[in-house]
């Protein structure tokens, strides 16, 4: 196959890079496709992206605080990652007086900046195959058994490994658990903030824009790793140093050309690539439009009073943008696998591997009847889920309702009950009351209504109707603790959460006798009784046929050249800087600019306002070094680069191993690549490395840190 691939990319280059990027690709970085990535553009051996016996590009990659990915881009340890990667961070630091989100934050040297205790990033020292020593002894075991059977062989395997103190090993699943690998993870824990734009540019665009191109987001910030002075990771202290990396990545200022070859490294969280055709039609047709009508409801309702009142847009903000973001992307999921025909290929995909290997049909026909089995209670669990999630009374019933459970267990020691008083306070933060009852209410009726009928709990059908839910919601709230309107030892949740949970037993008595706490009682446990563990049990057999399907590919499709799917491990993806073409007639540069960002300026607004600096900038068309050729400072671009959530971060290069952009979001059109990647849509965006360095330099005159860098022009 090698050799016919070989072959085909010597005559006609174009139709060999579509056969090359048919499938996406997210490779484990020890296993890359050499050959492929050469052919397409790479000007380094493989082996410069990983190596244990000498400095490579792994070296500076690292998953930063456990979700996103960060690289580092000098010789002391600057880290650099998405803003919204960073957030969290640069969010705790602020006050009223001094929000750096608002006015972003740059340390004029490294005494000023900012330490982030808890946060941690994690080199990947070394990956090991170990699929033999974990799977020995499994043959003919079945569920529970062989689950507990592979639990001992990795705790075994572990043991048996020799590492340093600073050193741990996460033994990880691929394709469904038919390969195993092992990590050697190193972890540092002193990060500290170096810095960020304000969110205007950082975050421009915000919502309207997120998954969108055309981009014009100056989604970064900066960070950097200390070190004890013996360069091993060491918790905070302030006579820590700057580590010294093996290796880091140089900035590259050469302009982007359609066509060019770039990768991107980083720890993509998760895909679905190899299901058989029935799930995804269930996604695309059930639970995918499930989550979007109940997320609709939730973001329109908020949306109305967020328009009208400017405190309930702030306090809202943050959690609009979440429920916003993973429904935008199922929105574009759900298009992209109706314009590809994702299951109708898949399909004859499917007839293909059975006319090669009957043994296929029997794994298939199992998994459609499963899948069939089981698409009512999983259709059942998304609108619970999604109702809980986002109705926040809801969502706050069932954190007391965990409480009680807690304390009624025994289980309740001082770190369960900090916990409970953090995540409640959490919502609380931010809480209105009086607009959620609304949401609550409408999503209790859009339960009652949509959910199969057979799960609804005894006595649900009363709460079909959104204007009676709301009158009961609100008799209900008046004097709940859960809404923190009604008090508890002579508190509420507002006044002084410590008090409320003082007494935990009477807590316990009044939630119990709570009518707010009674309703959700009855909505989850007859969540539970109905569809928890039938969902669950039906679940765990299509893991085991999946796993089977997933050999039965790899086995009778030869030609095909598998990756795991994404699992937030390791991995090399790689593409073309491309445009698209989303819909007929509608054509996509590759490239936004400078001149973009003005275009969509809008004074005071909340996602599409501007710094005054960044204006006079553009008015002085003071780029310096900064600019194309054709006089504009490039902003973000687009490439084929096969990313997912997790990528937010990943270093993007070119053909040499220089960083050329920072991932930061996918286009919408071709969200769904998570399950079916495809060239024509899918599409990831980046920051140009010429805006960052612009904005480092012109915008924030913190050139101590580009001098740091090995800018590469
Ligand atoms: N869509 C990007 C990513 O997943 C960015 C999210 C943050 N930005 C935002 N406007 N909410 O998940
Ligand atoms: N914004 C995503 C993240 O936070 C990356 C976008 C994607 O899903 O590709 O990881």
């Amino acid at each position: 196959m090698i050799k016919r691939s070989f072959l085909l990319s010597a005559i006609i280059v174009p139709a060999v890079m579509a056969f090359a990027q048919q499938y996406g690709g997210m490779w484990i970085p020890t296993e890359v496709n050499e050959k492929e990535m050469k052919a397409m553009g790479l000007k380094i051996p493989a082996k410069q992206l990983f190596d244990t016996q000498k400095a490579s590009i792994k070296d500076a990659v690292v998953q930063f605080d456990g979700g996103c990915t960060a690289e580092i881009i000098s010789p002391k340890g600057l880290l650099l990652t998405n803003h919204h990667c960073g957030y969290d961070n640069i969010q705790s630091h602020s006050t009223v007086e001094n929000d750096l989100l608002t006015n972003g934050f740059w340390a004029k040297n490294m005494g000023e900046e900012l330490p982030n205790p808890g946060v941690t990033v994690d080199f990947i020292a070394d990956i090991k195959e170990v699929t033999s020593s974990i799977l020995a002894g499994t043959q003919g075991l079945e569920s529970a058994d062989l689950t507990k059977k592979i639990n001992e062989n990795i705790e075994n395997y572990k043991k048996s490994q020799k590492i340093e103190s600073y050193q741990t090993i996460s033994v990880k699943p691929m394709y469904y658990g038919n390969k195993y690998y092992a990590y050697i993870i190193e972890t540092y824990k002193d990060v500290r903030l170096v810095g960020a734009p304000p969110s205007s540019i950082g975050k421009y665009g915000s919502d309207t824009d997120n998954w969108v191109f055309p981009r014009h987001t100056g989604d970064f910030s900066m960070f950097r790793i200390y070190a004890d002075k013996n360069n091993k990771p060491a918790e905070y202290s302030k006579d820590n140093i700057p580590y010294k990396p093996k290796h880091f990545l140089p900035v590259s200022m050469k302009e982007k050309k359609e066509g060019d070859f770039t990768f991107v490294y980083g720890f993509p969280g998760r895909t679905q690539e190899y299901l058989p055709a029935i799930a995804v039609e269930k996604i695309r047709t059930e639970i995918d439009p499930a989550m979007i009508s109940v997320r609709d409801i939730a973001l329109k309702t908020l949306d109305e009073k967020m328009r009208s009142d400017a405190a309930t847009k702030i306090k809202y903000a943050s959690k609009y943008a979440s429920i916003a973001n993973s429904w935008k992307k199922w929105k574009g999921e759900v298009e992209g696998l109706t314009k590809s025909d994702a299951a109708g290929k898949k399909q004859k995909y499917e007839q293909m591997l059975i006319s090669k290997n009957p043994a296929v049909k029997t794994t298939l026909d199992e998994l459609n009847r499963l899948y069939n089995e089981q698409a009512p209670y999983a259709l059942n669990r998304a609108y619970y889920g999604e109702t809980v999630r986002n109705a926040e009374t809801l969502t706050l019933a069932n954190n007391y309702y965990n409480f009680i459970a807690a304390v009624e267990a025994g289980k309740m020691d001082a770190k369960t009950l900090e916990g409970f008083k953090n995540r409640l306070s959490g919502v609380y933060k931010d809480f209105d009351a009086e607009l959620d009852a609304k949401v609550t209410a409408k999503l209790l009726a859009h339960y009652a209504n949509k959910a199969p009928k057979q799960f609804l709990p005894a006595g649900f059908e009363q709460y079909k109707n959104e204007a009676q839910n709301l009158q009961t919601i609100e008799n209900l709230s008046k004097n709940s603790v859960i809404t923190g309107r009604g008090s508890m030892n002579g508190a509420t949740t507002y006044s002084d959460i410590n008090k409320v949970f003082a007494d935990q037993n009477a807590l316990v008595q009044n939630l119990k006798n709570d009518p707010l706490m009674k309703l959700f009682s009855a909505l989850r446990e007859g969540y539970m009784t109905s569809t928890d563990g039938k969902v669950s049990s039906l679940q765990q057999q299509i893991d085991a046929n999946q796993k089977k399907f997933m050999a039965q590919q790899m086995e009778t499709d030869k030609d095909r050249k598998f990756f795991p799917d994404a699992n937030s491990t390791l991995r090399v993806t790689y593409g073309k800087v491309a445009g698209s073409n989303p819909r007929d007639a509608l054509y996509y540069g590759y490239q936004t600019h400078l001149s973009g960002v003005i275009e969509k300026y809008i004074p005071g607004d909340y996602e599409f306002d501007l710094p005054k600096k960044l204006i006079e900038l553009y008015n002085k068309k003071d780029y310096g070094i900064y600019k194309n050729s054709n006089g504009d400072v490039p902003v973000n671009f687009t490439a084929t680069n096969h990313t997912t959530g997790g990528n937010s971060g990943s270093p993007a290069l070119d053909a040499y191993g220089n960083l050329i952009g920072l991932n930061f979001d996918r286009q919408w059109e071709g969200t769904m690549s998570d399950i079916n990647y495809d060239p024509k849509f899918s599409r990831n965006i980046m920051v140009d490395t010429k805006y960052i360095l612009f904005i480092i330099d012109k915008f924030a005159n913190s050139r101590w840190l580009i001098d740091e860098m090995k800018v590469v022009k």
